[in-house]
């Protein structure tokens, strides 16, 4: 029996090398353009900045972006985004300045205050247009109804997710992700991975999102290793931009779970950027998860292509789905323990504690987590695999 399932997207997705040029045409009937665009992203895009110029009469830069931005910080930029009433806000940039750009779409609508849109469907409204366009693969933020912020008080990293938040347009082109550094391009992909195994192996999986989660998963599996190596392989750029695309899709019907639940105090408290968190933890959840989805981790092995389609031996594909995962992350030279980032065992029992907290994510998990559980978890990711 297949479930009801609602599938909420941008109204226009644009994919494929040079779709940036489309953004005149996305811009049409706007006169304010707010642009969010990340600093170290800014020099590279020249051309795009001449185009949205070009096409409204008044643009107003917001390039000071902060990972995971800062809740203290999306209170300033809001009071500079409001003065200036904008009619469209465009995203430039990785998961940060995307989220960010959603955040202030909506802030700057009405009367609402950060801390009261923080949770699932707290969002009033947004009136401006709102366009996408990501230069790492990565998040898939330029189709999700998700953001990211960081409660610099609690600590913790904050999610705010509402329909409002989906962009009207999404533009993937992959010539934006070319400039990317490659520890950014690993870490990143690394994350666009664990969203579509996630999504995968997710208790409310359903076969609408698998086809895109499944795709994802051969996409990044195959062109990872190559994109961080050669960032100018635009055959590889290009899978990887379709594979990052196509695990944004999973976020908003399906979502993450207990590996993005486990690597927010990671960010929160260590400052550890996000796809490297969770890179770091997809091998130990992906473990301890076997358990109770071996089929489905069976199918990720095939998707990733180290077992057969024909092999019937469940347990042993799925370990090794898990053992693909960690050789992907160490060929892109991605950390391989918890120590290697700073944490030390007297960190786990805090980090356990808030990480179950996170139970908008930890509930998709086809493994019940306890305290002890990711305490666990996090103990045996701290030394690495043997
Ligand atoms: N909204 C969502 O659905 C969603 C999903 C997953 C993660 N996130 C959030 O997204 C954020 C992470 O985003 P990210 O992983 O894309 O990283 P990021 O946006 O923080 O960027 C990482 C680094 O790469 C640099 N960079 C990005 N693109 C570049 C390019 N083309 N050339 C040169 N430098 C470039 C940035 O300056 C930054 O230093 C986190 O806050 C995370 O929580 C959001
Ligand atoms: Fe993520």
């Amino acid at each position: 029996m297949i479930e009801p399932v609602s599938l909420r997207q941008p109204r226009i997705i644009e994919f494929g090398a040079g779709k940036r040029s489309t953004v005149s045409q996305h811009l049409e009937g706007c006169r304010r353009a707010l642009v969010v665009c990340d600093a170290a992203v800014r020099p590279h895009v020249d051309d795009l900045a001449s185009q949205i110029e070009a096409s409204v009469s008044a643009t107003e830069w917001i390039t000071d972006v902060s990972p995971e931005p800062p809740i203290p910080e999306v209170k300033r930029l809001r009071r500079q985004a409001g003065s200036f009433d904008p009619d469209v806000v465009i995203g430039i940039g990785g998961g940060s300045a995307i989220d960010l750009a959603k955040v202030l779409a909506v802030l700057v609508s009405g009367s609402q205050e950060v801390e009261g849109i923080v949770g699932s469907d707290n969002v009033a409204a947004r009136t401006p247009r709102l366009i996408a366009l990501p230069t790492t693969a990565g998040t898939g933020s330029e189709v999700t109804p998700i953001a990211v912020l960081t409660d610099v008080e609690a600590r913790l990293k904050k999610g705010v997710v509402s329909t409002h938040l989906i962009p009207d347009v999404a533009i993937v082109d992959p010539e934006l992700t070319i400039s990317a550094p490659a520890s950014v391009t690993a870490s990143t992909g690394l994350d666009a991975l664990t969203h579509c195994v996630e999504a995968f192996t997710n208790v409310h999986a359903h076969p609408a999102v698998d086809v895109y989660a499944e795709s994802g998963i051969r996409l990044i599996g195959a062109n990872v290793v190559e994109a961080v190596r050669n960032g100018e392989n635009m055959h590889s750029r290009t899978a990887m931009s379709l594979g990052s695309l196509y695990g944004g899709l999973c976020l908003g019907p399906v979502n993450t779970a207990a590996v993005h639940a486990l690597a927010y105090p990671l960010g929160g408290t260590f400052k550890v950027a996000h796809g490297m968190a969770n890179s770091m933890l997809l091998p130990y959840v992906m473990e301890f998860n076997s358990a109770t989805a071996a089929a489905r981790y069976a199918r990720i092995a095939k998707a990733l292509g180290v077992v057969s389609p024909e092999d019937t031996d469940v347990e042993a594909a799925a370990a090794a789905a898990t053992a693909e995962v960690r050789r992907l992350a160490r060929e892109c030279g991605l950390p391989a323990s918890l120590s290697e980032l700073g944490v030390t065992e007297a960190d786990l029992d805090t980090m356990a504690e808030a990480a179950v907290q996170v139970t908008r994510l930890l509930n998709n998990n086809p493994r019940p987590i306890g305290v002890s559980d990711a305490r666990e978890i996090y103990r045996r990711a701290l030394e690495g695999a043997a």
